[in-house]
């Protein structure tokens, strides 16, 4: 999306900054974004020239992917856990109003339910695929609970800066950490990059501040804990996670944010 065709943003995303004692249940929920504005036809071009890219790279997404509106709307419970765990297409510019500088593009293929970390059963496993434009920046965060392999599975190369996040969830910027690259132990200093080429992944635990962006196109893959967009994001800068959709034409899929507009859970 062209940031002429954004609003200014004015993103009222409040930090959460936990001290450490709260419980998984006690979070705030940081990541609903208000003030900026994203038109459905700009979000539609980015599902489409997505869905290319990934297929381009013999990558498959699941049936529902291309499910449309009128689809979702004769669904039944059948369908509860896609909605329920937040799986498929979702999009954001961090609320910062320039995707091609600032923003991400993913579809979740799986997920267990948040619920599943407090009972410690069920299933507490996640997986993404994602595009990472070439330049373009997921800003810093870390998450409190989810760890997860950030790995490269084709196109450019992908760049990720770590730093470790210090008790009060500012960044320490001095001595090291120990990383796993596909298994071999590596040890860089807070601040370095490490660059993922196709087939490479590294491994982020919880309380590691990381942005990344493509060096090229990335097609990039995720493979984690269970994703809560909606509590375990902690960002650096006080930034946004969902956009406000402008309705110019119709959804040619829905985006996890759109669920509730077009499907009535049932059976709840
Ligand atoms: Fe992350």
């Amino acid at each position: 999306m062209k940031p002429s065709s954004l609003n200014t943003p004015t993103s009222r995303l409040e930090k959460v900054a936990p001290t450490g004692k709260e419980s998984y249940n006690s979070l705030n929920n940081p990541s609903r974004t208000e003030g900026v504005i994203v038109k459905r036809s700009e979000i539609n071009e980015i599902i489409r020239s997505a869905d290319i890219f990934i297929r381009e790279h013999g990558f498959h997404l699941p049936p529902f992917a291309y499910w449309n509106a009128q689809d979702w709307q004769e669904k039944g419970t059948e369908v509860n856990e896609i909605v329920e765990n937040s799986m498929g297409w979702d999009i954001t510019d961090f609320g910062l109003g320039d995707f091609s500088k600032f923003g991400l593009f993913l579809f979740t293929l799986r997920n267990g339910n948040p619920k599943n970390l407090e009972s410690g059963s069920g299933k507490l496993y996640a997986e993404k695929i994602m595009v990472v434009n070439d330049g373009q920046k997921t800003p810093f965060h870390f998450h409190w609970f989810k760890m997860e392999d950030i790995i490269n599975r084709g196109g450019g190369k992908l760049n990720l800066r770590l730093y470790p996040a210090a008790a009060d969830e500012s960044l320490v910027k001095t001595g090291s950490i120990n990383l796993s690259v596909d298994g071999c132990r590596r040890s860089i200093n807070a601040g370095d990059v490490v660059t993922l080429i196709p087939g490479e992944s590294v491994t982020l635990e919880q309380h590691c501040y990381h942005e990344f962006w493509g060096e090229g196109r990335v097609l990039v893959g995720e493979v984690s804990l269970v994703n809560d967009d909606n509590r375990d994001n902690r960002f650096f800068q006080a930034i946004g996670r969902f956009p406000t959709i402008e309705e110019d034409e119709e959804p040619i899929h829905l985006l996890v944010g759109d669920y509730n507009k077009y499907y009535q859970m049932k059976g709840k």
